[in-house]
C-alpha cells in the first residue's frame, strides 16, 4: 500500500514529444527530450499517487512504478489520455506536435528525379483543451504548460483562459535563457489566485514542487 498525500489519487501525466507520420519510414517530430514530464511524474510517483504516464517517443527513459502508456502521434495521445479517464488530476507536460501530415502515405514515397513531394498539413487535436473542456468526467485539476519566449506572463494567462485549464506553468525558453535543453528551469504558475514566480532552480526540484502543490489542491 501506498503512502503519502496522493495515496488513493489517481494522476495522468503527459510528456515527451509526438512523432508526425509521413509514410512508414519518415515523421515529423520536435526536440522534446521528455525530462520534465519523467520528473514531475517520479515527484507525483513520491508522495504516493498512482500515475498513468502517457509519453511521446521520449530520449528519457520513463519512471519506474508508472501504469506507462507509449504513443507516437497526437491522434494516438488523445486517445490514451481519454481513456485514462477518469483521474484526479492531469498535467500536460507534453509537447505535441501543432500539425500532422494530412495524408499519411501507406507506403514510402519513392523519390523521383525532378518531383518534390508536396506534404500538406491538418491541424492537430489540442489535447489540453480537449480534456480541460469537458463536461462530463473533467478531473477536479488540470495543469498546463507555456513554453514562451516573449510577453511569458501575458501570453500564458491568456493561453490558460483559452484553454480551459485550472494552472499553467509558464516558462521563458529564449535561448540567452538556457533552459531548453538545460538542467534548470524559471516558472510562473499561474492560476485563478494570480501569477506565483519561482526562483530558478533544477528541473528535478520544480517538479517536487508542483507535485506538493498538486497534492494541496486535491486535499
Ligand atoms: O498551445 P501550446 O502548445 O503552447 O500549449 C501548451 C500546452 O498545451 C502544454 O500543456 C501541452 O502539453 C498542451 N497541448 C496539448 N495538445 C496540443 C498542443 C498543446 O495537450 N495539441
Amino acid at each position: 500500500l501506498k503512502a503519502g498525500p496522493l495515496a488513493g489519487r489517481r494522476v495522468l501525466v503527459t510528456s515527451g514529444p509526438t512523432h508526425e507520420p509521413i509514410d512508414p519510414v519518415r515523421y515529423i517530430a520536435n526536440r522534446s527530450s521528455g525530462a520534465q514530464g519523467t520528473a514531475i511524474a517520479r515527484a507525483l510517483l513520491g508522495l504516493g499517487a498512482d500515475v498513468v504516464f502517457v509519453t511521446g517517443p521520449a530520449e528519457v527513459p520513463p519512471p519506474e512504478g508508472v501504469e506507462l502508456v507509449r504513443v507516437e502521434s497526437a491522434r494516438e495521445m488523445l486517445e490514451a489520455v481519454e481513456a485514462a479517464l477518469p483521474v484526479d488530476a492531469a498535467v500536460f507536460a507534453a509537447a505535441v506536435a501543432d500539425w500532422r501530415v494530412s495524408s499519411a502515405s501507406s507506403s514510402k514515397i519513392k523519390k523521383q528525379a525532378g518531383a518534390l513531394p508536396a506534404l500538406t498539413f491538418a491541424e492537430n487535436p489540442d489535447i489540453l483543451a480537449t480534456v480541460s473542456q469537458r463536461t462530463a468526467g473533467r478531473p477536479a485539476l488540470v495543469v498546463g504548460f507555456a513554453a514562451e519566449t516573449d510577453d511569458v506572463e501575458a501570453n500564458a494567462a491568456a493561453k490558460r483562459l483559452r484553454k480551459g485549464c485550472d494552472w499553467i506553468v509558464a516558462n521563458d525558453v529564449s535561448p540567452a535563457t538556457g533552459i531548453m535543453g538545460g538542467t534548470e528551469n524559471a516558472v510562473v504558475i499561474l492560476s485563478d489566485e494570480g501569477a506565483e514566480r519561482w526562483p530558478r532552480m533544477s528541473k528535478e526540484l520544480v517538479a517536487r514542487r508542483l507535485a506538493e502543490r498538486v497534492a494541496l489542491a486535491l486535499a
